[in-house]
Protein backbone atom coordinates (compact mmCIF):
# COMPACT_ATOMS: atom_id res chain seq x y z
CA UNK A 1 0.00 0.00 0.00
CA UNK A 2 2.76 2.53 1.32
CA UNK A 3 5.30 1.71 -1.88
CA UNK A 4 7.55 4.47 -1.67
CA UNK A 5 9.53 6.24 1.02
CA UNK A 6 11.39 9.73 0.37
CA UNK A 7 14.71 10.55 1.69
CA UNK A 8 15.78 13.83 1.67
CA UNK A 9 19.45 14.22 1.17
CA UNK A 10 20.68 17.47 -0.26
CA UNK A 11 21.45 19.10 3.02
CA UNK A 12 25.48 19.90 3.91
CA UNK A 13 25.67 18.46 7.26
CA UNK A 14 27.51 21.10 9.03
CA UNK A 15 28.07 19.64 12.47
CA UNK A 16 30.02 17.58 11.06
CA UNK A 17 32.49 19.54 8.78
CA UNK A 18 35.47 18.52 8.35
CA UNK A 19 34.14 14.74 8.03
CA UNK A 20 31.33 16.21 5.78
CA UNK A 21 33.00 18.46 3.81
CA UNK A 22 33.35 16.30 0.12
CA UNK A 23 31.38 13.21 2.02
CA UNK A 24 27.61 13.49 2.53
CA UNK A 25 26.19 12.96 5.95
CA UNK A 26 24.15 10.38 4.52
CA UNK A 27 27.42 8.29 4.01
CA UNK A 28 28.56 8.87 7.53
CA UNK A 29 29.23 5.12 8.60
CA UNK A 30 27.75 3.50 11.80
CA UNK A 31 29.95 0.78 12.10
CA UNK A 32 30.24 -0.79 8.87
CA UNK A 33 27.41 0.72 7.02
CA UNK A 34 26.64 4.44 5.94
CA UNK A 35 23.27 6.07 7.69
CA UNK A 36 21.76 6.12 4.69
CA UNK A 37 21.22 2.26 4.40
CA UNK A 38 19.65 1.97 7.77
CA UNK A 39 16.93 4.25 6.40
CA UNK A 40 16.61 2.09 3.35
CA UNK A 41 16.52 -1.33 5.48
CA UNK A 42 13.68 0.10 7.35
CA UNK A 43 12.25 0.78 4.52
CA UNK A 44 12.04 -2.50 2.99
CA UNK A 45 10.96 -3.77 6.03
CA UNK A 46 7.92 -2.19 5.70
CA UNK A 47 7.35 -3.39 2.35
CA UNK A 48 8.17 -0.46 0.47
CA UNK A 49 10.42 -0.94 -2.50
CA UNK A 50 10.70 2.51 -4.05
CA UNK A 51 13.45 4.58 -3.10
CA UNK A 52 13.04 8.25 -3.82
CA UNK A 53 16.21 10.18 -3.04
CA UNK A 54 16.25 13.94 -3.17
CA UNK A 55 20.41 14.65 -3.49
CA UNK A 56 22.11 17.71 -4.20
CA UNK A 57 25.35 18.62 -5.61
CA UNK A 58 28.39 16.57 -4.18
CA UNK A 59 26.40 13.37 -3.42
CA UNK A 60 27.52 10.85 -5.88
CA UNK A 61 28.65 8.38 -3.56
CA UNK A 62 24.96 7.68 -2.58
CA UNK A 63 23.89 6.74 -6.25
CA UNK A 64 27.17 4.81 -6.65
CA UNK A 65 26.34 3.07 -2.63
CA UNK A 66 23.41 1.63 -4.09
CA UNK A 67 24.55 0.31 -7.63
CA UNK A 68 26.62 -2.43 -8.69
CA UNK A 69 30.31 -1.92 -8.53
CA UNK A 70 32.06 -4.37 -10.59
CA UNK A 71 35.32 -4.10 -10.60
CA UNK A 72 35.07 -4.31 -6.36
CA UNK A 73 32.97 -6.99 -6.60
CA UNK A 74 35.76 -9.05 -9.52
CA UNK A 75 38.05 -8.48 -6.89
CA UNK A 76 36.74 -10.12 -4.37
CA UNK A 77 34.48 -13.03 -5.73
CA UNK A 78 36.14 -15.95 -4.13
CA UNK A 79 37.46 -14.58 -0.97
CA UNK A 80 35.72 -14.32 2.30
CA UNK A 81 34.85 -10.57 1.85
CA UNK A 82 32.31 -10.99 -0.07
CA UNK A 83 29.58 -11.86 2.59
CA UNK A 84 30.52 -8.13 3.37
CA UNK A 85 28.43 -7.28 0.50
CA UNK A 86 25.74 -9.62 1.34
CA UNK A 87 22.86 -7.03 2.88
CA UNK A 88 23.68 -4.50 0.13
CA UNK A 89 23.42 -6.68 -2.46
CA UNK A 90 19.87 -7.75 -1.43
CA UNK A 91 19.20 -4.13 -1.04
CA UNK A 92 20.09 -3.47 -4.55
CA UNK A 93 18.35 -7.02 -6.05
CA UNK A 94 14.69 -5.68 -3.68
CA UNK A 95 14.64 -2.13 -3.71
CA UNK A 96 14.25 0.09 -6.96
CA UNK A 97 15.99 3.95 -6.40
CA UNK A 98 15.19 7.14 -8.45
CA UNK A 99 16.61 10.30 -7.70
CA UNK A 100 16.05 14.05 -7.76
CA UNK A 101 18.16 16.97 -7.59
CA UNK A 102 17.76 19.85 -4.55
CA UNK A 103 18.85 22.73 -6.22
CA UNK A 104 18.32 25.16 -3.53
CA UNK A 105 18.14 24.63 0.18
CA UNK A 106 14.96 25.96 1.29
CA UNK A 107 13.80 23.51 4.12
CA UNK A 108 12.34 20.23 4.77
CA UNK A 109 9.04 21.02 3.47
CA UNK A 110 10.54 22.09 0.13
CA UNK A 111 13.29 19.01 -0.26
CA UNK A 112 10.11 16.88 0.00
CA UNK A 113 8.01 18.88 -2.63
CA UNK A 114 11.23 18.36 -4.83
CA UNK A 115 10.54 14.66 -4.85
CA UNK A 116 7.18 14.93 -5.68
CA UNK A 117 8.08 14.19 -9.51
CA UNK A 118 9.39 10.62 -7.95
CA UNK A 119 6.66 10.23 -5.38
CA UNK A 120 3.60 11.03 -7.68
CA UNK A 121 -0.53 11.32 -6.56
CA UNK A 122 -0.05 8.29 -3.53
CA UNK A 123 0.76 8.25 0.06
CA UNK A 124 4.48 7.72 0.59
CA UNK A 125 6.78 7.60 3.76
CA UNK A 126 9.82 9.98 4.47
CA UNK A 127 13.02 9.17 6.27
CA UNK A 128 15.74 12.12 7.32
CA UNK A 129 18.35 9.11 7.54
CA UNK A 130 20.40 11.18 10.34
CA UNK A 131 17.51 9.77 12.82
CA UNK A 132 18.54 6.32 12.92
CA UNK A 133 15.83 3.96 14.66
CA UNK A 134 16.22 0.62 15.70
CA UNK A 135 13.77 -1.57 17.26
CA UNK A 136 14.01 -5.74 17.83
CA UNK A 137 10.93 -6.86 16.31
CA UNK A 138 9.51 -4.18 13.73
CA UNK A 139 11.24 -1.41 13.07
CA UNK A 140 9.71 2.01 13.07
CA UNK A 141 8.42 2.41 9.53
CA UNK A 142 6.89 -0.85 9.68
CA UNK A 143 4.73 0.08 12.51
CA UNK A 144 3.64 3.32 10.96
CA UNK A 145 2.47 1.71 7.77
CA UNK A 146 0.40 -0.80 9.94
CA UNK A 147 -1.54 2.37 10.97
CA UNK A 148 -1.88 3.81 7.83
CA UNK A 149 -3.59 0.63 6.74
CA UNK A 150 -6.08 1.83 9.79
CA UNK A 151 -6.21 5.08 9.60
CA UNK A 152 -5.22 6.42 5.77
CA UNK A 153 -4.00 9.81 7.14
CA UNK A 154 -0.96 11.45 7.38
CA UNK A 155 1.29 10.30 10.39
CA UNK A 156 4.33 11.55 12.24
CA UNK A 157 6.56 9.80 14.50
CA UNK A 158 6.89 11.25 17.68
CA UNK A 159 9.07 10.92 20.76
CA UNK A 160 8.29 12.95 24.47
CA UNK A 161 11.79 15.17 24.90
CA UNK A 162 12.92 16.49 27.76
CA UNK A 163 11.58 20.38 28.33
CA UNK A 164 14.80 22.16 27.45
CA UNK A 165 15.27 20.19 24.23
CA UNK A 166 11.66 21.04 22.67
CA UNK A 167 13.26 23.88 20.62
CA UNK A 168 15.60 21.84 18.58
CA UNK A 169 11.86 19.84 16.88
CA UNK A 170 8.66 20.17 15.56
CA UNK A 171 6.45 20.07 18.39
CA UNK A 172 2.58 18.52 18.20
CA UNK A 173 -0.02 18.57 21.13
CA UNK A 174 -2.81 16.68 20.82
CA UNK A 175 -5.69 14.30 22.03
CA UNK A 176 -4.97 10.62 22.74
CA UNK A 177 -6.97 8.05 20.53
CA UNK A 178 -5.50 5.23 21.86
CA UNK A 179 -2.47 4.38 23.70
CA UNK A 180 0.62 6.13 22.01
CA UNK A 181 -1.56 7.81 19.44
CA UNK A 182 -2.65 10.76 19.30
CA UNK A 183 -5.06 13.08 16.81
CA UNK A 184 -2.94 16.63 16.05
CA UNK A 185 -4.44 19.93 16.75
CA UNK A 186 -1.39 21.69 16.96
CA UNK A 187 1.79 21.50 15.98
CA UNK A 188 5.13 24.42 15.84
CA UNK A 189 8.25 23.97 14.27
CA UNK A 190 11.30 24.23 16.65
CA UNK A 191 9.56 26.43 19.49
CA UNK A 192 11.35 28.92 21.70
CA UNK A 193 12.14 28.02 25.56
CA UNK A 194 9.36 27.42 27.28
CA UNK A 195 6.47 27.76 24.66
CA UNK A 196 6.08 24.63 23.63
CA UNK A 197 2.88 23.32 23.63
CA UNK A 198 4.20 19.88 25.11
CA UNK A 199 7.02 17.55 25.37
CA UNK A 200 6.05 15.30 22.19
CA UNK A 201 8.66 15.75 19.37
CA UNK A 202 8.72 14.80 15.90
CA UNK A 203 11.33 12.47 14.55
CA UNK A 204 12.26 11.62 11.06
CA UNK A 205 9.69 9.24 10.22
CA UNK A 206 6.54 10.48 8.28
CA UNK A 207 3.87 8.86 6.55
CA UNK A 208 2.26 11.70 4.34
CA UNK A 209 -1.14 11.51 2.00
CA UNK A 210 -0.37 13.03 -1.17
CA UNK A 211 -2.17 16.02 -1.00
CA UNK A 212 0.35 17.08 1.53
CA UNK A 213 2.33 18.70 -1.63
CA UNK A 214 -0.41 21.09 -2.65
CA UNK A 215 -0.37 21.96 1.37
CA UNK A 216 3.29 22.66 1.14
CA UNK A 217 3.18 24.77 -2.25
CA UNK A 218 0.65 26.98 -0.22
CA UNK A 219 3.36 27.27 2.85
CA UNK A 220 4.65 30.86 3.66
CA UNK A 221 8.73 30.39 4.73
CA UNK A 222 8.26 29.78 8.54
CA UNK A 223 11.05 28.98 11.16
CA UNK A 224 14.57 30.45 9.72
CA UNK A 225 12.77 31.12 6.54
CA UNK A 226 12.65 27.78 5.38
CA UNK A 227 9.49 26.08 3.78
CA UNK A 228 8.75 23.73 6.99
CA UNK A 229 6.71 20.46 6.59
CA UNK A 230 5.46 20.86 10.17
CA UNK A 231 3.34 23.88 8.76
CA UNK A 232 2.08 22.30 5.86
CA UNK A 233 1.35 19.31 8.87
CA UNK A 234 -0.75 21.88 10.27
CA UNK A 235 -2.99 22.96 7.77
CA UNK A 236 -3.91 19.08 7.36
CA UNK A 237 -4.36 18.49 10.94
CA UNK A 238 -7.14 21.66 10.50
CA UNK A 239 -8.20 20.84 7.47
CA UNK A 240 -8.36 16.72 7.84
CA UNK A 241 -6.54 14.67 9.93
CA UNK A 242 -2.68 14.05 11.10
CA UNK A 243 -1.74 11.10 13.83
CA UNK A 244 1.23 11.77 15.95
CA UNK A 245 2.14 8.31 17.00
CA UNK A 246 4.72 7.41 20.12
CA UNK A 247 7.14 4.36 18.03
CA UNK A 248 8.53 1.59 19.83
CA UNK A 249 12.20 1.53 19.67
CA UNK A 250 15.15 3.45 20.01
CA UNK A 251 15.97 6.44 18.05
CA UNK A 252 19.50 7.85 17.61
CA UNK A 253 20.05 11.96 16.54
CA UNK A 254 22.98 10.79 13.91
CA UNK A 255 23.00 14.59 13.32
CA UNK A 256 24.98 15.82 16.32
CA UNK A 257 28.16 13.85 17.63
CA UNK A 258 26.90 12.88 20.56
CA UNK A 259 24.27 11.18 18.96
CA UNK A 260 25.95 9.69 16.11
CA UNK A 261 28.79 7.84 18.85
CA UNK A 262 25.74 6.15 21.18
CA UNK A 263 24.34 5.12 17.81
CA UNK A 264 28.07 3.76 17.09
CA UNK A 265 28.28 2.40 20.56
CA UNK A 266 24.95 0.61 20.53
CA UNK A 267 24.57 -0.52 16.75
CA UNK A 268 28.48 -2.04 17.70
CA UNK A 269 27.51 -3.88 20.88
CA UNK A 270 23.68 -5.12 19.27
CA UNK A 271 23.44 -5.56 16.02
CA UNK A 272 27.17 -5.68 14.38
CA UNK A 273 28.42 -8.12 16.74
CA UNK A 274 25.87 -9.90 17.31
CA UNK A 275 25.87 -10.56 13.80
CA UNK A 276 28.90 -11.90 13.99
CA UNK A 277 28.64 -14.43 16.61
CA UNK A 278 24.86 -16.01 14.42
CA UNK A 279 27.45 -15.65 11.00
CA UNK A 280 29.87 -17.53 12.56
CA UNK A 281 27.19 -20.16 14.70
CA UNK A 282 25.66 -20.87 11.02
CA UNK A 283 28.99 -21.70 9.55
CA UNK A 284 29.95 -24.02 12.24
CA UNK A 285 26.90 -25.68 12.00
CA UNK A 286 27.15 -25.81 8.29
CA UNK A 287 30.77 -27.66 8.81
CA UNK A 288 29.46 -30.24 11.08
CA UNK A 289 26.43 -31.00 8.79
CA UNK A 290 28.65 -31.44 5.86
C1 LIG B 1 13.43 18.33 11.08
C2 LIG B 1 11.98 18.80 11.23
C3 LIG B 1 11.58 18.78 12.70
C4 LIG B 1 11.83 17.41 13.30
C5 LIG B 1 13.28 16.97 13.06
C6 LIG B 1 13.49 15.52 13.47
O1 LIG B 1 14.28 19.30 11.65
O2 LIG B 1 11.85 20.08 10.67
O3 LIG B 1 10.23 19.11 12.82
O4 LIG B 1 11.54 17.44 14.68
O5 LIG B 1 13.64 17.06 11.68
O6 LIG B 1 14.83 15.14 13.36
P1 LIG B 1 15.88 19.32 11.43
O7 LIG B 1 16.46 18.42 12.47
O8 LIG B 1 16.12 18.84 10.04
O9 LIG B 1 16.26 20.74 11.63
Amino acid sequence: MIKKCLFPAAGYGTRFLPATKSMPKEMMPVVNKPLIEYGVEEAIQAGIDGMCIVTGRGKHSIMDHFDMNYELEHQIKGTNKEELLVDIRKIIDTANFTYIRQREMKGLGHAILTGRELVGDEPFAVVLADDLCVNKDQGVLAQMVALYKQFRCSIVAVQEVPEDETHKYGIVQGEMIKDGLYRVDDMVEKPEQGTAPSNLAIIGRYILTPDIFELIEQTEPGKGGEIQITDALLKQAKSGCVLAYKFKGKRFDCGSVEGYIEATNFCFENLYLKDKVTAELGKQTTQKES
